[in-house]
């Protein structure tokens, strides 16, 4: 199944294993608050866990560390070369067609497929194959860009930017995706799975990080910044309405039990 080209151009001259690991704060930001969600609702380890898109395995390592028995699924060769260096089960795979068997894991992680998939039909596949690969019960996790996430990050690009391109696709740069928070629920609802919950990853206090590294050329903004913005993240999440103060999304839904 064939990616988008510019995003096999895009991953393949990147260095997405740093991505979240080389103490930027804002990457720091999303690993911690990524960890801390998936902790409060996967399953007790051992169990099995489907990271579809996993890329060099950042988070497959640290859960295969918790305990958890991980199989990474990413469509791009040299992140499944990274991910079987740090000892990882990896193989080359597509979220719209995997080829693991009906109902074998019990939790399907999708954190990073929909930021890549802009048709519908397509985001679709996605999900309706986490829904088949999960087990009744388990807990299919996906993450989502923001559709205004361009906003809290004006720097990155012109208002002009913003007003031509619309805030859905964007097309300059590898192709990216953007949902509404309610139509990530939607999508959840329509693979077949049920109470979906959106949580915001990063928090209100993006936006600022985000304004500070511009300002000082600074990548790690200190521990000071980095406790500031999860504390914040934290109280966000009692607060369903500022999900959309975050970068990244994160859709939690559960496949009825047998
Ligand atoms: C931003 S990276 C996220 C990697 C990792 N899951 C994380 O959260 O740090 C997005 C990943 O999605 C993968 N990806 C893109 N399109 C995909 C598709 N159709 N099926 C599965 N993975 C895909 C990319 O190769 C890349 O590894």
């Amino acid at each position: 199944m064939a990616l988008l080209p510019d995003i096999t151009a895009f991953y393949g001259a990147g260095d997405e294993a740093a991505r979240l690991t080389s103490g930027r704060t804002i990457g720091t930001l999303e690993l911690v608050r990524t960890q801390e969600l998936l902790r409060r609702h996967l399953p007790a380890p051992p169990a099995d866990i489907l990271d579809v898109g996993g890329g060099p395995g950042v988070h497959a390592r640290w859960l295969t560390d918790d305990g958890y028995r991980v199989t990474v699924v990413d469509p791009v060769e040299q992140h499944v070369r990274q991910a079987r260096d740090h000892g990882l089960t990896a193989f080359v795979g597509d979220a719209r067609q995997l080829d693991q068997e009906d109902a074998s894991f019990d939790a399907v992680l999708l954190l990073g497929p929909l930021y890549h998939l802009p048709d519908s039909p397509e985001r679709a596949r996605a999900w309706r194959e986490a829904r088949r690969t999960v087990r009744p019960g388990g807990l299919v996790a996906a993450a989502a860009l923001n559709r205004f996430a361009r906003l809290l990050d004006p720097g990155a690009g012109s208002a002009l930017d913003v007003a031509e391109t619309g805030l859905r696709t964007r097309r300059n740069g590898p192709t990216t995706y953007y949902h509404g928070l309610a139509e990530l629920r939607e999508e959840a609802r329509e693979a077949g799975l049920t109470n979906p919950a959106v949580h915001g990853v990063q928090g209100p206090a993006y936006a600022a990080l985000k304004a500070q590294e511009r300002h000082t050329g600074m990548r790690d903004l200190g521990p000071q910044a980095l406790e500031g913005a999860l504390a914040v993240a934290r109280f966000a999440d009692s607060r369903p309405e500022l999900a959309l103060t975050s970068m990244h999304l994160l859709a939690l839904a559960c496949r009825t039990p047998a």
